[in-house]
């Protein structure tokens, strides 16, 4: 009987290895990769095999479509069929932490596990010097959904990503911390005009001072095939308390603005800042062992209807 295969030990590349990390990505091999928002597990989305690897590794539990990651504008007509306004968005706001479903274009050579079968394709051009190097260096779209195991909190650091999935993927490219911290913004172009699927690294109202229109966080399970959409989503181990104004025994509180916490989102009350801490300060929680976590009032403006979403998430009853 032939022993079990060793885990392959992961990888650690320091960006002047980013040719490494193309040449591995070509390969069909899983490398995590740093964005603005959070930290990728990319696979070249043209490779079905390489795609799976990406599910098995992150332990999904069933095909949800993956965001598409390309260098900019030029690459999404091949993939894509994008319309009058969509392309004013990309225009205004890429690179950036805006991600567009759009209509999948025929013959776009992606592996159906990518859009999970969906006629649609979601497609992102990240603002992260590193992504965009990789990307051009890769010469091929990838796929990449958020770098932690399914369930978990998203990966802002190569640390959260080597303590969730080390052994299970070839390689993690270092780029230290994502200055924007949260997951981008989804907007979907269906018949009905623009929907918002997911509130995100994008503010809600940069988009509709762009539209024109006002958007309203879709959250009609039937029409939103979204794993971000599901209930015990961005979850760290302990149970979470929102909108507390001080801890009660045996919570750890998590602090934001005039309510200070053990670890503190932002001292001065400054929604970006908090925002790029938000899965830092849930990593930390894990790592301390917090069982039960205490979590100060977020304002629900800006990047504060993003954080209160992966807060709500956070807090919502656990399947498992
Ligand atoms: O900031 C981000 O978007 C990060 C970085 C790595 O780019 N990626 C990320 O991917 O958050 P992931 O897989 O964790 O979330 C992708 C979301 C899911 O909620 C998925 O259901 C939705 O995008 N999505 C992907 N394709 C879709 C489609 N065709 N229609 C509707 N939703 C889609
Ligand atoms: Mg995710």
């Amino acid at each position: 009987m032939n022993p079990a295969p060793e885990p392959r030990a992961t990888l650690r590349l320091s960006p002047d290895r980013v040719e490494d990390a193309a040449a591995l990505l070509r390969a069909g091999d899983l490398v995590a990769f740093p964005t603005e928002t959070v930290y990728g597990l990319g696979a070249d989305a043209g490779n079905g095999q390489a795609v799976a690897g990406i599910y098995a590794a992150k332990g999904r539990p069933s095909f949800n479509p993956l965001i598409v990651h390309v260098p900019g504008v030029e690459e999404v007509e091949r993939l894509a069929v994008a319309s009058a306004r969509a392309r004013d968005l990309m225009a205004a706001f890429w690179p950036g932490p805006l991600t567009l479903v759009l209509p999948l274009r025929d013959g776009a050579g992606l592996s159906p596990l990518v859009t999970a079968g969906l006629p649609t394709v979601a497609l992102r051009a990240p603002a992260h010097p590193l992504a965009g190097t990789l990307l051009q260096e890769v010469g091929r779209p990838l796929a990449a959904p958020s770098a932690n195991p399914s369930g978990r909190v998203s990966p802002t650091t190569a640390d959260h990503v080597l303590g969730g999935l080390s052994g299970r993927i070839a390689a993690v490219l270092d780029g230290g911390s994502c200055p924007v911290g949260l997951e981008s913004t989804i907007l979907g172009f269906g018949d009905g005009g623009p929907r918002l699927l997911r509130a995100g690294g994008l503010p809600t109202e940069a988009l509709e001072t762009a539209l024109g229109e006002r958007l309203i966080l879709d959250t009609d399970p039937a029409r939103v095939a979204a794993p971000g959409q599901m209930a015990s989503h961005y979850a760290p181990r302990g149970v979470v308390r929102l909108n507390a104004l001080l801890p009660k025994p045996g919570e750890v509180m998590l602090g934001f603005g005039p309510v200070p916490g053990e670890i503190t989102l932002s001292p001065s009350g400054d929604l970006q800042e908090a925002a790029a801490n938000l899965f830092g300060a849930l990593h930390q929680l894990d790592a301390m062992g917090a069982q039960r976590i205490a979590v100060a009032p977020i304002p629900e403006t800006g990047l504060g209807r993003a954080i209160n979403d992966r807060l709500r998430r956070a807090a919502a009853p656990r399947r498992d």
